[in-house]
């Protein structure tokens, strides 16, 4: 009976052939490391989905990680648009720490992405207010209460850390229009004529998945990996209750109403050791990789 053994084939390869594909990664390394720091969780990802193509950007390691974001998002974004071309079928994007914000600039700016979903780890997506140790050798040493006259100026901006700088006591400097800083108009906070394309754009992503975590040590407040930020008496002030995603200035809250946002809060995980903790990447990362 050749027909039945032909359509059993047939079966076979749908089952094993066709739907075994997963969609290639991009990964996205964070401030003062490089793209070889991810390569834990690059084989963390190859082991669960054997076969998957995986591609650490490898751009603005170590030291180089220090340049201004804007910066950062204009040559990495034709890195990662490479990347979505040849794999048309789409991508996902994991990235780490500030890497997370590199990100997002790319996905609020690149029209024809393909990125399907965007898992952001331990990244400050709502800014920072806070030098952790690693970050001391690069920075003036005063208090953080102090810092924002040094970040809010030209010249603090051309520091990746000066352009996700959030001094809830000086909003009025973070949004002021001639200093662009880059936070501010991700989230349209400060003038920005192309917020609706921005907007447009990053709702392409079919997810957000948000990880981190109170044990973190450097994301301050922890809750900025969940767009928490300090409000003026220094309490946090969670996602829901941000201006940005009250006026869904690029996003948010759409992404929430369609249940397309996934939050995990993961204790017991410091900053660095995100990307190679695989109860993180079991529990948080492995099932949006499909
Ligand atoms: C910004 O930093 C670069 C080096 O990274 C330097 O060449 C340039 O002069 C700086 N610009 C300002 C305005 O500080
Ligand atoms: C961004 O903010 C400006 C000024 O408040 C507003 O006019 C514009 O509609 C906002 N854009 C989006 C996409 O919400």
């Amino acid at each position: 009976m050749p027909d039945v053994f032909l359509f059993s084939l047939f079966l076979f390869f749908l089952q094993y052939g066709v739907s075994e594909s997963y969609k290639p990664v991009i990964l996205m390394h964070g401030i003062l490391s490089s793209q070889r720091d991810l390569n834990d969780l690059k084989a963390f990802i190859k082991k669960a989905h054997p076969g998957t193509e995986t591609y650490n950007i490898d751009a603005f390691n170590d030291l180089l990680s220090l340049e201004p974001m804007g910066k950062q998002v204009r040559i990495v974004a034709p890195m990662m648009k490479k990347i979505m071309d040849a794999n048309p079928q789409g991508v996902h994007l994991i990235c780490f720490s500030q890497g997370g914000l590199v990100c997002r600039g790319v996905l609020e700016t690149l029209p024809s992405h393909n990125v399907y979903n965007f898992i952001s780890l331990s990244s400050p997506q709502g800014g920072q207010f806070g030098v952790p140790s690693m970050l001391k050798p690069f920075i003036p040493a005063v208090s953080r209460e102090y810092l924002y006259e040094v970040f809010y100026t030209s010249v603090g901006q051309n520091v990746s850390v000066g352009d996700y700088w959030y001094d809830p006591h000086h909003l009025d400097l973070f949004k002021k229009p001639a200093l662009k800083v880059f936070l501010a108009q991700l989230n349209n906070q400060t003038a920005n004529p192309y917020s609706s394309a921005f907007k447009n754009n990053f709702l392409k992503i079919k997810n957000l998945i948000m990880i981190g975590g109170p044990d973190d040590g450097v994301i301050t407040p922890w809750q900025s990996s969940h767009f928490g930020t300090y409000d003026e008496n220094e309490n946090v002030k969670e996602m829901v209750n941000q201006e940005y995603y009250i006026k869904d200035s690029f996003g948010l809250q759409t992404l929430n109403k369609r249940g397309s946002l996934h939050k995990y809060v993961i204790p017991g995980v410091k900053h660095t050791h995100w990307h190679g903790n695989k109860d993180v990447f079991e529990k948080c990362i492995e099932q949006w990789l499909d």
